[in-house]
């Protein structure tokens, strides 16, 4: 189906969450869902002009097994797009027409996430929330703050959560008539990361989820946000129990080319015993290995009696303390840009951050003693080959008592103190190895890596990694070179 074409100003774009479905995505999209009901009631919140309903009513048309009506009901904030969104209906009732099937459609030029809460919640006498089959969703993503209107809307069902995205998933999920569907397109950050815990478990609790399909390249990303993200799309079910296993999809840069497809077992994708739980995401077959590798591993951080923490200095909360350059009174400060290879580089003037913080009755509460620590970056670039980006701060090449690390930083330590240097090495080899990291992506969309995500991961044991240590004679070794050190230790004992 043609759809109109659309340009609005990238400012609003972005106040609107407003990123449009490429036809081919969409049409990807409607294939996803199951048989339907006889008469389809369908809801497409945040329809922008409208391609994901008319990928869904196409296909419809086209397979036409038994389907003889639907009842569109379309959400829309943004008036500029209302004509499109118009237009695309009227053909959409065209190729209804044609195919024997009944379509009616009811535009609401309104504040979903306003409305739909208030409904839910009884707000608005005398209007029963509406119910459907099958809802199709490329929601606005947009943070959303902890006293916005949205949030407050929100609250009132129930539902906390800091995006606009999944504030919509959340809401279209409790207007789902049991085994009703939802294909949804949204980032990827929901599978981990602690602040969409609440959302996962109202997600997986109320909607069992049959398949996942995920974009490996990042530039696959359909929405141009700052912040580089994975899209996933998803298709379940509202029900509660979550299947036996799930189908896997991933294509490598767009939505047709090259599918993997692999069926995994649920409890791999979120595993029964995960507080969290985290939604794993294995694609392809080099992520299966390194499943098999990491599965092996039977220790956690808490059995080596390692910690990870997430950087206590917030530079801009300790401003008056900070300083350009080390002097007397100050201790040194790390922050990413000090990352040098497997090693610190610091002080490094040339960089815009201060390198040095004062050591004082205030500010001792966020240093830590001088020794051995692991650092790895919370926020890799795109540039990064690797997620997880490790280096070892050395109290031997920086002399200091106590040293400050920044928040933008997560650092490894056994009890607030240094590590053991053998410990510290080996992990970081482990960190710094290409197994970690593919298994790593399976489960985290975004560029973020959290305390959080280094906590829950299985680590070689204490022999294992003090085994690496004694094979890394420098720090400054290639990739090739730590993963041969890394696979010699994990499947050579
Ligand atoms: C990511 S776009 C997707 C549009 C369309 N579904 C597609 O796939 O091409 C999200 C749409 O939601 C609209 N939107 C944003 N906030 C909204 C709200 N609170 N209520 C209804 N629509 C909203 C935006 O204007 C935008 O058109």
């Amino acid at each position: 189906m043609k759809l109109a074409a659309i340009e609005s100003p990238r400012s609003r774009q972005e106040a609107l969450g407003q990123f449009l479905t490429a036809t081919p995505v969409a049409d990807f999209m409607a294939s996803m869902f199951g048989p339907m009901p006889r008469t389809v009631r369908l809801l497409d919140a945040g329809a922008g002009a409208g391609s994901l309903t008319a990928a869904l009513v196409s296909r419809c048309c086209e397979k036409r097994d038994g389907i003889r009506a639907i009842e569109a009901t379309l959400y829309e904030l943004d008036g500029e797009i209302l004509n499109a969104l118009s237009a695309t209906m009227h053909e959409c009732e065209r190729l209804c027409a044609d195919a024997g099937i009944r379509f009616s459609y009811t535009i609401h030029h309104a504040d979903f996430i306003r409305e739909m809460s208030a409904r839910l919640a009884g707000d608005l006498f005398g209007t029963h929330p509406p119910t459907f089959d099958a809802a199709i969703a490329n929601p606005p993503y947009r943070k959303i703050s902890t006293d916005s209107a949205e949030r407050r809307a929100l609250r009132c069902v129930g539902v906390e959560t800091s995006n606009l995205y999944t504030g919509f998933i959340a809401l279209i999920q409790r207007l789902l008539t049991p085994g009703g569907q939802l294909v949804g397109i949204t980032p990827r950050s929901f599978c981990n990361g602690p602040y969409f815990r609440p959302f996962r478990e109202d997600f997986l609790s109320q909607l069992e989820l049959r398949r996942l399909h995920v974009f490996e390249s990042r530039k696959a990303a359909f929405r141009e946000d700052s912040v580089l993200q994975e899209n996933i799309i998803f298709h379940a079910v509202k029900g509660r129990n979550q299947p036996g296993e799930l189908t896997i999809s991933s294509s490598s840069g767009d939505y047709s080319d090259d599918m993997t497809e692999t069926v995994i077992p649920f409890t791999e994708i979120v595993h029964p015993q995960d507080a969290e739980k985290f939604i794993h995401i294995p694609s392809t077959a080099s992520h299966a290995t390194a499943k098999e590798t990491m599965d092996g591993l039977r220790s956690s951080l808490a059995s080596l009696g390692v910690t990870v923490s997430t950087g206590r200095v917030v530079d801009f909360r300790l401003k008056a303390a900070l300083r350009k350059e080390p002097e007397r009174g100050t201790v040194p400060l790390l922050y990413p840009c000090h990352f040098n290879g497997g090693t610190v580089h610091w002080p490094k003037l040339e960089a815009r951050k201060p390198n040095a913080i004062l050591d004082n009755d205030e500010t001792r509460q966020w240093l830590v003693p001088s020794g051995v620590y692991l650092l790895t970056k919370r926020f890799t670039s795109k540039e990064e080959r690797r997620r997880l980006v490790a280096c070892l701060y050395d109290s031997e090449l920086v002399e200091a008592k106590w040293v400050g690390f920044e928040n933008h930083l997560n650092y490894f330590h056994a009890s607030g103190h240094g590590l053991e240097r053998n410990l510290a090495v080996g992990l970081y080899a482990f960190l710094n190895s290409t197994v970690v990291d593919q298994y790593f992506r399976r489960f985290s969309g975004h560029t973020q890596v959290n305390a959080t995500d280094l906590r829950a991961l299985a680590y070689p044991d204490r022999d294992t990694l003090e085994a690496m240590s004694r094979e890394i004679k420098s720090l400054d070794l290639s990739q090739a070179e730590i993963d041969e050190i890394v696979i010699k230790q994990l499947h050579g004992r």
